[in-house]
């Protein structure tokens, strides 16, 4: 069988052995497809806030593609992440992943991994919240909902995070204007409820108010009111609704 020639494969395997077909493709691709690093899966690394009981388990992952397979380094709040700054160090899963087991409250900050080849170099943080097993009011995401800006017609979706051990109980509200007057004579502002967890509603589609086809009408302020039994907390953002037709620069 040696040196058959079947057109490429004697091509590439000029000593007859099918090894060496290998060899040659191998380094061909790798010159080919230099690429600088790409996270795997974004949409994973979308939650950026975590806030965990003290003694779980934290998994941060930043998995990346590239040619050549790109380094990985972490950092906590800006200095390389160094094993023997933990009781109890960390582990490294798979390259990509950071696990910390039984945090403690000195956990607490953010860790920023940072994955480079010499095409390029990416980072991503995320922030560690560490919080005590002693009840608390809900936490909501700093920054959650976001104010924004739509086109009459549009679907609008504001989105409130969040974290609480208690069994959360979530409400969205709209502020409305009653006699000219945002406030009533107790202090506490005209308020409609929007949304309210139902039977079936789980925590995650109540932490999305959506708004469809929206109208002048639907600009305001809207707050997301998350309660258990320890209190409650609140944020709030503003939806500002414009006419299609109307051009802003
Ligand atoms: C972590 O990042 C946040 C937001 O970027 C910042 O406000 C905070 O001070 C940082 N914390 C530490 C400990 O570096
Ligand atoms: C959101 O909009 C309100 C009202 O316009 C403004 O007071 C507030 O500062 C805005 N918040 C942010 C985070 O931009
Ligand atoms: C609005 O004002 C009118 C007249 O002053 C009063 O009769 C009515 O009760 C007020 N409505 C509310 C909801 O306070
Ligand atoms: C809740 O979900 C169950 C099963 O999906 C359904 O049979 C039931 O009608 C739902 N109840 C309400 C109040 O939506
Ligand atoms: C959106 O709202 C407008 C006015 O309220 C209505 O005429 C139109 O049919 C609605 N469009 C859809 C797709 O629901």
């Amino acid at each position: 069988m040696a040196n058959t020639n079947i057109g490429l494969l004697s091509f590439f395997c000029l000593a007859g052995s099918s090894v060496c077909l290998i060899f040659v493709i191998i380094p061909f691709l790798c010159l080919w497809k230099s690429l600088a690093p790409q996270w795997v899966m974004p949409e994973k690394m979308e939650k950026q806030l975590h806030a965990v009981p003290a003694s779980k388990t934290v998994k941060f992952r930043c998995q990346a593609t590239g040619n050549p397979i790109p380094s990985l380094r972490w950092y906590k709040n800006g200095k390389e992440f160094k094993k023997d700054q933990r009781i109890g160090g960390f582990k490294v899963y798979h390259m990509w992943t950071l696990i910390m087991e039984s945090v403690v409250p000195s956990d607490k900050g953010n860790y920023t991994c940072v994955v480079e080849n010499e095409h390029g170099r990416l980072k991503h943080t995320y922030l560690l919240d560490v919080v005590e097993r002693s009840p608390h009011r809900p936490i909501l995401q700093a920054g959650l909902p976001a104010n924004q800006t739509a086109v009459v017609g549009s679907d609008v979706e504001f989105v409130c995070r969040v974290f609480s051990d208690p069994q959360p109980h979530i409400q969205w509200l709209k502020h409305i204007t009653v006699n000219g007057s945002r406030v009533g004579p107790d202090g506490h502002p005209y308020v409609l409820v929007l949304k309210t967890a139902g039977l079936n509603t789980t925590d995650k589609e109540m932490e999305v108010l959506t708004l469809k086809n929206i109208s002048l009408d639907d600009t305001g302020e809207y707050t997301c009111l998350a309660a258990n039994s320890i209190g409650m907390s609140y944020h709030s953002a503003w939806l500002t609704v414009v006419d299609g037709v109307r051009c802003f620069s």
